[in-house]
C-alpha cells in the first residue's frame, strides 16, 4: 500500500512519503552522459527518468554533483552551491527536479558538512592566513607536538589511510579524516554552521525533498582531540569508542538541521552513520534530529539464515526504540556489489535476487543502489584504471571504483549507450553485453524483470502494510517471517536443498520453483 502505512508517533499517520519509500541511488558520474564526455551528467539522468518510473522507484538520491577537483569524486567539494561543468548548470538541476517531479519521483541530494575540498575559497584563503587567524578558525588548524611541532597533534588516522593530518609550510597542521584534499571543517564555529544553513535553503527552495547526510556522524570532535586508540584500524570508521566519529556534540548539529527541515513540510534528511550499537545510532533518530539513519547491517551479513534473521531483528531494534522507519540497504558506492560479495558467477547473481526479494518485503525505507537491478558484479581492473583514493592511500584492494564502473543501457559493446565516447571514465567490460537495460526489459526472466515486479507488489499489494514481523519456524538454513499486520510472508533458502514452502499463493520468487520447491539461493513471498 503506497505511503499509507503509519508514520512518526508524533506525525500524523500516512503523510511521510520515505515511510516505505523505495529509494533508488544514482551514482551521477556513472549513471548516464549526455554531452559525450564520457562521464554521467544530470542531463544524461533527466533524460533517462523514463525508466526509473517504470521501475517503480520512489525517489532518487544524487550523489554529489557539486564543483570539486574530484580528488574523492565530488565528496571533496569546492562550492556547495552550484552545480559542476562536468555534471551541467544549475538549470539542467531545476530541469531535473521539475521533470521528476511531473513523474512523481521525488529528488533528495548529497550533503557533505565534514569537510570541504581544499580549493575551497576558504580553504585557500585558510593557507594565506596565519595561525590564529579566523580564516584557520574555520578549520582544524593545530600546532604540532615535539621540539619544531614536526609530529602530528594526535595520532589519528585517516578513514582512507594514513595520518588525519597534513603540515603546511608554516609548520602548523590540518585536521582531514579522509584525503589531504579534504580538510575538515571547524563545527564550533557559527560561520560554519551558518553557511551550511544557507546551502541547505538553497537547495530546498529549489524543490529538492531531502538529502543524505555524509559522514553524518563526523561533524564534532571531542574536546582537545585526544589520541585514539591505536587498535583501531583505519578503516574501521564508526566504532563507539573512537574519538573520531559520533561525538555527542554531533546531535546538535542535526537538531540545527531538523530545524531548518522543518520550516518545508515534507522534506527529509538520512544519515551515513557508520555506528554500530543500537542505542546509540537510535540517538541520531530522535524526533527533532534526522528522519532515517542508514543502517548497513545488510552489507555486512553474509548470505546465511541465521546470520541474516539475527541482523533484520538487531536492525529492526532501532525503530522500535525510535519509531522512525528502518531502513535497508544491499549496496552503495562504497561497497563491492552483492553478486560480488556472495561469490559472484551464477550464484552470486541468485543469491543477489534472493537478498533483493528478501530486502522489499521488509518495512522501512529500502535504498538500491544503481546497477543492482541489473544483476551486475564487481568489475576487474588494472590498479593503474583506478581513481579512487582509498586504492592509493590503502591498496587496489580497497579500491572502490570496481562498484563504480558506468551503467550498461543498450547495444552490444562498450559504451552500451552510456556515452557518446568508449573513453568512459572507467572502462566499461565487453561482458556486460548481455545485461544492459535494453536486453533485461525484454527478458522476463531477467533480475531487472524482478526488481520492477518486486517493487509494484511492495507499493501496491496490501500483504505489505504495517511495520511488524514474526518469525515462523524453518529448516536449517531457511528462515520465513510474516508481515504481521498485512500477512505477506517472505521465506529465504540458504541452504544446499529445496525446501517446502510454506502455505499460500506464490506471488513471487526470485529463481523459478522446483517441483513446487524452494530452490537453494532463493526467496519467495506467499500470501
Ligand atoms: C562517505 C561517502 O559515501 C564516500 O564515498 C566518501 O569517500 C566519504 N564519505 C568522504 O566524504
Amino acid at each position: 500500500m503506497r505511503r499509507t502505512t503509519e508514520g512518526r508517533r508524533d506525525e500524523p499517520q500516512g503523510t511521510l512519503w520515505w515511510h516505505d519509500a523505495v529509494f533508488y541511488q544514482v551514482y551521477v558520474r556513472s549513471f548516464a552522459d549526455f554531452n559525450g564526455d564520457g562521464v554521467g551528467d544530470l542531463e544524461g539522468l533527466r533524460t533517462r527518468l523514463g525508466y526509473l518510473e517504470l521501475l517503480g522507484v520512489d525517489a532518487l538520491w544524487l550523489t554529489p554533483f557539486y564543483p570539486s577537483p574530484m580528488a574523492d569524486h565530488g565528496y571533496d567539494i569546492a562550492d556547495p552551491r552550484e552545480v559542476d561543468p562536468t555534471y551541467g548548470s544549475l538549470g539542467d538541476f531545476d530541469a531535473l527536479v521539475a521533470d521528476a517531479h511531473s513523474r512523481d519521483i521525488k529528488i533528495t541530494i548529497d550533503l557533505v558538512p565534514n569537510h570541504t575540498s581544499n580549493t575551497h575559497e576558504w580553504f585557500r584563503s585558510a593557507m594565506a592566513a596565519a595561525p590564529g587567524s579566523a580564516e584557520r578558525e574555520r578549520y582544524l588548524f593545530r600546532d604540532g607536538k615535539g621540539e619544531s611541532g614536526q609530529e602530528p597533534p594526535n595520532n589519528w588516522v585517516s578513514a582512507f589511510g594514513g595520518p588525519a593530518w597534513t603540515r603546511v609550510p608554516d609548520g602548523q597542521w590540518y585536521l582531514h579524516l579522509f584525503a589531504p584534499q579534504q580538510p575538515d571543517l571547524n563545527w564550533v564555529n557559527p560561520e560554519v554552521r551558518a553557511d551550511f544553513e544557507r546551502t541547505l535553503r538553497f537547495w530546498l527552495d529549489r524543490g529538492v525533498d531531502g538529502f543524505r547526510i555524509d559522514v553524518a556522524h563526523g561533524m564534532a570532535k571531542p574536546p582537545g582531540l585526544p589520541d585514539m586508540d591505536p587498535r583501531v584500524s583505519a578503516l574501521s570508521s564508526g566504532d563507539y569508542g573512537d574519538p573520531r566519529f559520533d561525538n555527542d556534540g554531533v546531535h546538535e548539529i542535526h537538531q540545527l538541521i531538523r530545524k531548518v527541515l522543518d520550516e518545508y513540510p515534507q522534506t527529509m534528511a538520512v544519515g551515513e552513520i557508520w555506528v554500530a550499537d543500537e542505542l546509540r545510532l537510535a540517538r541520531y533518530l530522535r524526533p527533532d534530529e534526522l528522519h532515517l539513519a542508514f543502517n548497513f547491517r545488510l552489507v555486512l551479513t553474509h548470505f546465511d539464515a541465521d546470520a541474516l534473521r539475527t541482523t533484520i531483528d538487531r536492525s529492526l531494534a532501532v525503530p522500535m526504540a525510535t519509531g522512525a522507519p528502518a531502513t535497508w540497504t544491499l549496496a552503495n558506492h562504497d561497497v563491492w556489489r552483492q553478486v560480488s560479495r556472495y561469490g559472484g558467477g551464477a550464484q552470486g547473481v541468485r543469491r543477489a535476487r534472493a537478498m533483493a526479494v528478501v530486502e522489499l518485503a521488509l518495512p522501512g525505507a529500502v535504498y538500491l543502489y544503481n546497477g543492482e537491478e541489473l544483476g551486475l558484479a564487481n568489475v576487474d581492473m588494472p590498479a593503474e584504471a583506478m581513481a579512487d583514493p582509498r586504492a592509493r592511500t590503502s591498496g587496489p584492494e580497497y579500491g572502490r571504483d570496481v562498484s563504480r564502473v558506468p551503467l550498461p543501457w543498450e547495444g552490444d559493446e562498450p559504451p552500451f549507450g552510456f556515452s557518446r565516447t568508449t573513453r568512459t571514465w572507467l572502462p566499461m567490460p565487453a561482458e556486460w553485453a548481455p545485461l544492459t537495460v535494453e536486453k533485461q526489459l525484454e527478458d522476463e526472466t531477467s533480475t531487472l524483470s524482478l526488481y520492477r515486479r518486486a517493487v509494484e507488489l511492495r507499493q501496491k499489494h496490501p500483504a505489505f502494510s504495517g511495520d511488524e514481523l514474526e518469525w515462523y519456524g524453518a529448516p536449517a538454513g531457511c528462515f520465513a517471517f510474516r508481515r504481521k499486520a498485512g500477512g505477506l510472508v517472505c521465506a529465504l533458502n540458504t541452504s544446499a536443498s529445496p525446501i517446502t514452502l510454506p502455505p499460500g499463493e506464490v506471488l513471487l520468487s526470485s529463481s523459478p520453483l522446483e517441483d513446487g520447491k524452494l530452490p537453494p539461493d532463493a526467496a519467495a513471498w506467499l500470501v
